[in-house]
């Protein structure tokens, strides 16, 4: 079989595809899924490098969110069966022909939903709508910020942000990313590397935002914490711009303002029953057209390398998806 092996940390370079690796079988638990296509998130840019929470001893494979058909089924498994269209999540694991995964992770995948959209639509749809639902509580008529607003969560937050009936501002790093962000939703938007967060933000909506969706950090955090309303809320999704910031928490005093972080990863194995609702959820507005999930490239297998670049280097508009069997 077939896979994307990282051979040691350290840069995109060390991945190298083998052709000559063993099957998996399904464990107690398992289902084995013949991987159709593989989602490429921002993760998986750091597990290269070594840098995520959790650093795997190579070789391994990236990739954490998968499509493709249920090959095997392993004992004690029910609801899935052998030919079953899934998505699933795993920690890494996914850029390989065939792969092993808890079946308590894998999900139906809905009549007329496409391969590649639904491998591009698990973690960042799931994380956004724990984030956004669960975790902030938004409501129609509320003010979003949404940071790093066209990559693949934030893409997700302007669409489900939406949905929620939510006024959507988008902040990103480029005109060509506004302008996207606009295409697919955004009410309004920031560049947040030219204009000031906090100042643009208040002149757009006075009192400030309701909730902040930020994968971003770094000094983007605190302007954004300052930019909230009376009882704001900044979710902490993640932090792509590499730094982890650390915030004045008397501001959070001051505006009566939280700090919620959001973990879907934990969220989907501590409550499970609940993820899999949402993802249900997600996935038949998927189906029936209210989400559309732009993609914004697909790569072979054996391409993998440069699929994940396209993160790294901050290019991505949408999702990045690795077709596994062409
Ligand atoms: N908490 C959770 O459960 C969860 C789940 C999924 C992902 N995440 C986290 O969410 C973050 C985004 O993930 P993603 O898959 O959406 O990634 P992505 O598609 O690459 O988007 C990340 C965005 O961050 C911005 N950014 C700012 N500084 C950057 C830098 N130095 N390098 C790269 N991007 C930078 C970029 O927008 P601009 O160029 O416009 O600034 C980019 O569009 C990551 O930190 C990831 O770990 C968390």
């Amino acid at each position: 079989m077939r896979a994307l092996h990282c051979t040691a940390t350290g840069s995109l370079d060390n991945l190298v595809l083998r052709e000559d690796l063993p099957e998996p079988r399904a464990a107690a638990g398992e289902v084995v899924v013949d991987v159709a296509a593989c989602g490429i998130n921002f993760p998986d840019v750091l597990l290269v490098h070594g840098k995520y929470q959790f650093r795997p001893d190579p070789p391994f494979s990236p990739g954490g969110e998968i499509s493709g058909t249920v090959r095997e089924v392993g004992e004690g498994v029910s609801g899935l069966t052998v030919g079953q269209r899934v998505c699933a999540w795993m920690p890494y694991g996914g850029l390989a022909e065939r792969v092993g995964v808890s079946a308590l992770a894998a999900w139906p995948i809905p009549e007329g939903v496409d391969m590649v959209v639904a491998a591009g639509s698990l973690v960042t749809y799931g994380t956004t709508w724990h984030a956004l639902v669960d975790r902030a509580g938004l409501v129609a008529g509320e003010t979003l910020l949404v940071l790093g607003a066209a990559g693949g969560v934030g893409v997700a937050a302007i669409q489900i942000g939406k949905l929620l009936g939510a006024r959507v501002i988008a902040a990103a790093s480029s005109a060509d990313k506004l302008e996207f962000c606009k295409r697919i939703g955004a009410d309004e938007t920031i560049d947040y590397t030219r204009e000031d967060l906090k100042t643009r933000v208040k002149e757009l909506t006075g009192a400030g935002v309701d909730v902040v969706y930020d994968p971003v950090g770094g000094s983007f955090t605190e302007a954004a914490l300052r930019a909230t309303a009376w009882n704001g809320r900044v979710l902490v999704v993640g932090f792509a711009a590499g730094d982890i910031p650390k915030v004045p928490t008397n501001l959070c005093l001051l505006k009566g303002a939280s700090l919620v972080g959001v973990f879907w990863g934990h969220f989907a194995t501590r409550e499970h029953e609940k993820a899999r609702r949402e993802l249900a959820e997600i996935l038949e507005r998927v189906r029936d057209g209210r989400i559309v999930p732009p993609i914004h490239a697909t790569y072979p297998l054996e391409r993998g390398a440069d699929a994940i670049r396209e993160l790294e280097d901050r290019k991505v508009r949408g999702k990045v998806v690795v077709r596994v069997q062409p």
